[in-house]
């Protein structure tokens, strides 16, 4: 009814005062480009400097961080003067992943150390403990591509790459015995959460030497629910160890975790070096920031 009375005017409008009336055709742009999701403005895959040569200053600069821990000597047999060849590396594969989304497991800077220092042990065996996606077993498995790895998670319903490298087991590490293997040229990457202190006996026990803790915070900032309670860093600094319980705010709820003093202080004896490795979400300006730690026991 509508449309017949427009009709109807219009064509008066036309045969008795000559006035044509047109539809505008709204200006529709062309199919609209796909955005690509906020979270992934700060991912180097995404977002980087094209031109090669302040590429490159950007990986010098990186480098430097590495040539600085490996000034620590934790790996005699490492080869150096590799450090620049390995963030030229690092970059490249990282640009190149396949799963891009890794919340709640290694962003940028921890996958950065990952590789680095992966690469720079260049272990036959590799041992992680907390699988989550696999986003890390994948990049691990890049840095050293003829190590025997192991990965171990409680639940591996959220593995998401496939072609794995790594054998995978659903369960603890703990009743777990590995063959015979060099504890010079292994590394164990602990990133499930669970009390350092008894991580650090079992991998003793088991014959490790260097190890990587994801989540190492000392006492004084301890805010989330995550960390392995006693944290490495409590017991390197030795606080918050002679008691039987602690407790913090996590997000307007308070968590109380137990610790064993002696099992503290016997995992504390352990500890031959603990070397916080610097983040440097500062540094690439991709920000978020990386906290893992090497030891060595
Ligand atoms: C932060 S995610 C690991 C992230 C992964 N390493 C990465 O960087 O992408 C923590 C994982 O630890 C696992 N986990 C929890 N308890 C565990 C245990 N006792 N042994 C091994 N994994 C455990 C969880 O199921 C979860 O997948």
């Amino acid at each position: 009814m509508k449309t017949k009375l427009k009709k109807l005017i219009q064509s008066l409008l036309k045969n008795l005062l000559g006035i044509q009336i047109y539809r505008v055709k709204k200006d529709v742009p062309d199919k609209e480009k796909p955005q690509l999701k906020m979270k992934y403005v700060h991912d180097p895959a995404y977002s980087y400097m094209i031109e090669p040569v302040y590429q490159e200053r950007l990986h010098l600069e990186l480098a430097g961080v590495v040539d600085s821990f490996l000034s620590n000597d934790f790996f005699p047999n490492a080869a150096n003067n590799n450090s620049l060849n390995i963030v030229r590396d690092f970059f490249e594969i990282y640009r190149s992943r396949e799963k891009k989304d890794n919340t709640h497991g290694s962003g940028f800077h921890n996958a950065f150390w990952l590789y680095a220092i992966a690469r720079t042990l260049s272990p036959d065996l590799i041992v992680e403990s907390g699988v989550w996606k696999g986003h890390s077993s994948w990049l691990l498995s890049q840095a050293c591509p003829n190590a025997n790895q192991y990965g171990f998670d409680i639940s591996l319903n959220k593995l998401e790459y496939t072609d794995l490298k790594a054998q995978m087991f659903e369960q603890d590490w703990q009743s777990y015995s590995f063959p015979d293997f060099d504890s010079n040229r292994s590394l164990v990457f602990f990133d499930c959460h669970i009390n350092h202190a008894q991580r650090l006996i079992e991998a003793k026990a088991k014959g490790f030497k260097h190890i990587l803790f994801d989540d190492n915070p000392p006492i004084h900032k301890i805010f989330s629910h995550v960390p392995g309670i006693p944290t490495a860093a409590m017991m390197v600094e030795g606080e918050g160890i002679d008691t039987t319980e602690i407790s913090w705010m996590w997000n307007g709820e308070k968590i109380t975790k137990p610790i064993d003093p002696k099992e503290a202080k016997q995992a504390k004896d352990l500890i031959k070096a603990h070397y916080i490795l610097p983040d440097v979400g500062g540094l690439t300006r991709y920000g978020g920031f990386a906290f893992l730690t090497y030891i060595q026991i």
